[in-house]
């Protein structure tokens, strides 16, 4: 069991420890003593984890009840928000009861933003069922819904009380979504562990999975505590995603997101290149781990319809864009540019020549 101590508006831990989820009502009556707890999840990990979550958390003194939504990233909208606000309303939830996100990215930022939203705010845990939940959007306070023009855009900063991390159940992920954990711990790797890289690099992922999300986590606790709000550091954890929010997008969402982030970190792998702020060995030991893992490494959508979308990214300000790029692996640089270059910039670098 490994226990990381996230610092940010407020205090709290990530307990990361295989077959945790049935200890799920003991952990969180020693964080808190909520009366009710509402537990917010999907159809598919409802039907995976759901029981399990509810036993152990009425067997630890709490009423329960839950709000199930469909899968998938079209879910995250207002549409469902409202719902699940007034399935909260109905059931009398008060500012002394707390939510429970059990699920993946989506179903942590959207069950987080009702938290943050109901009552002008309730306590709420974070028990992330995918990887990258696992690794990314459990940790942190970044809750939110997309709007039609683009991901995320609509949310706020709002701190889980406690994370409960189950390797065990990242064993049920397809492929396809394990793999979007492992494109998002290849983005850790490059910002600041060579080492953890170094693992992705020999696909150790499957075989020190709790080794790895605790490095993952302690790496993005770093980040966050230099910059909860996102106005600097922070922005670090952006790697491959300003192109990789616009290649999902441009796919209307059948690539899902890491995949998507993997193919923007190969594309501002080859920029830091072409820029000079990383050598050609950096650029192709990212391009080769991605590769390694059965990631993307480049798209087929044009150089305008990629800036055009990034552009109408949350991280654009005013008429620059910042962009991150990689020194070498271990270290990235925040990179302001003009929008008005970004194309021109993409121009070669969306895939292998
Ligand atoms: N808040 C943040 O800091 C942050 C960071 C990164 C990503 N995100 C967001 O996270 C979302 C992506 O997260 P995601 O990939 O976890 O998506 P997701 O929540 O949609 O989960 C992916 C799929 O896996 C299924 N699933 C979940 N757990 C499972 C399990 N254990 N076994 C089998 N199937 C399971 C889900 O039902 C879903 O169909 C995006 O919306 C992204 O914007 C947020
Ligand atoms: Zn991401």
């Amino acid at each position: 069991m490994s226990t990381v101590r996230i610092k940010a508006s407020s205090d709290y831990d990530v307990i990361i420890e295989r077959g945790i989820l049935k200890d799920t009502g003991k952990l969180l009556r020693a964080a808190a003593s909520p009366k009710k707890t509402a537990v917010i999840t999907d159809d598919r990990v409802d039907e995976l984890y759901g029981a399990v979550v509810e036993e152990s958390l009425r067997e630890a003194g709490f009423e329960v009840i839950k709000y199930v939504f469909k899968n998938g990233e079209a879910s995250k909208n207002f549409d469902v928000l409202v719902e699940m606000l007034e399935f909260l309303a109905e059931n009398q939830l008060t500012r002394s009861d707390m939510a429970v996100a059990l699920g993946g990215g989506v179903t942590g930022d959207m069950a987080g933003f009702a938290a943050a939203s109901y009552l002008r705010g309730i306590d709420f845990i974070q028990i992330p069922t995918t990887f990258l939940a696992a690794i990314d959007s459990s940790v942190g306070g970044k809750t939110g819904v997309d709007l039609k023009a683009g991901k995320n855009l609509a949310g706020a900063f709002w701190q889980p009380r406690l994370v409960i991390c189950d390797p065990d159940t990242l064993g049920s992920l397809s492929e396809e979504y394990f793999g979007d954990g492992v494109a998002e711990g290849i983005k850790y790797g490059i910002l600041a562990s060579p080492s953890l890289f170094d693992k992705f690099m020999k696909k150790r992922a499957h075989t020190e999975l709790e080794d790895i999300i605790t490095e993952c986590v302690s790496i993005k606790r770093d980040i966050v505590a230099e910059d909860e709000l996102d106005n600097g550091k922070r922005q670090l954890l952006n790697l491959g995603h300003t192109f990789g929010h616009a290649i999902e997008k441009l796919s209307r969402f059948e690539l899902t997101h890491g995949h998507a982030v993997a193919a923007g970190t190969a594309i501002a792998s080859r920029i830091a290149l072409e820029l000079g702020i990383c050598n050609r060995e950096t650029t192709e030991s990212i391009i080769e781990c991605l590769k390694a893992n059965g990631l993307p490494t480049g798209t087929d959508f044009s150089e305008a319809d990629i800036a055009r979308t990034a552009l109408n990214d949350k991280k654009r300000r005013g008429d620059m864009i910042t962009l991150i790029l990689p020194e070498a692996i271990g270290s990235c640089r925040l990179y302001p540019v003009k929008t008005s270059e970004l194309e021109a910039m993409l121009c070669g670098k969306l895939k292998e020549e």
